[in-house]
């Protein structure tokens, strides 16, 4: 079965990682969706964000990185995937992660919401963390992997963030 891990993604974290693992455990193939939310302004580009998640997974053809800019439930209609994963980390997340699967589920009701999940080590962790620490200078190698490091340091050091 096919699943969709939609996000901002902005940057990918060890968390959002932990996900995409856990994912794999069950389906057998998982798309890995950066995706526009309305309420957030990205510091990455969604073709930087790609890139990332891109590097990090590898070729092993069951996870593959996508783009889309609209509703998440005409991309599942689109593509004919029924499953959307979300990972919740602490019970902070479970009031806007319930709006978004009813309301998903009212403008579609073909798929199901499935959530997974994250490692306890990962339950504090955010992109909005990573990107006010990085952009105040501090370590956020624990929270992100190298190559998201170095993209952090680079806007960093253009002053973008
Ligand atoms: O990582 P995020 O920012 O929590 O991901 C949220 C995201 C991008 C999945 C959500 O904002 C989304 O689905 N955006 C697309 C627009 C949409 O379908 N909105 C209706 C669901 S409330």
């Amino acid at each position: 079965m096919r699943a969709v891990y939609p996000g901002s993604f902005d940057p990918i974290t060890y968390g959002h990682l932990d996900i995409i693992n856990r994912a794999l455990k069950i389906f057998d193939e998982l798309w890995v969706v950066v995706m526009v939310n309305p309420r957030k302004k990205p510091i990455f580009t969604a073709e930087e964000r790609m890139k990332m998640i891109a590097q990090l997974i590898g070729n092993n053809g069951k996870v593959h990185v996508d783009y889309h800019e609209g509703l998440l439930v005409d991309y599942l209609r689109r593509n004919q995937i029924k499953v959307v994963i979300r990972g919740l980390r602490a019970v902070t997340d479970f009031q806007y992660e319930l709006e978004m699967a009813i309301a998903n589920k009212h403008l579609c009701h073909e798929f199901e919401t499935v959530f997974l999940m994250t490692d306890e080590r990962f339950s504090f962790l955010s992109s909005g963390l990573v990107r006010e620490v990085a952009a105040m200078g501090g370590d956020v190698s624990m929270w992100v992997p190298p190559n998201v490091v170095e993209a952090l340091n680079k806007l960093r050091s253009n002053f973008v963030i």
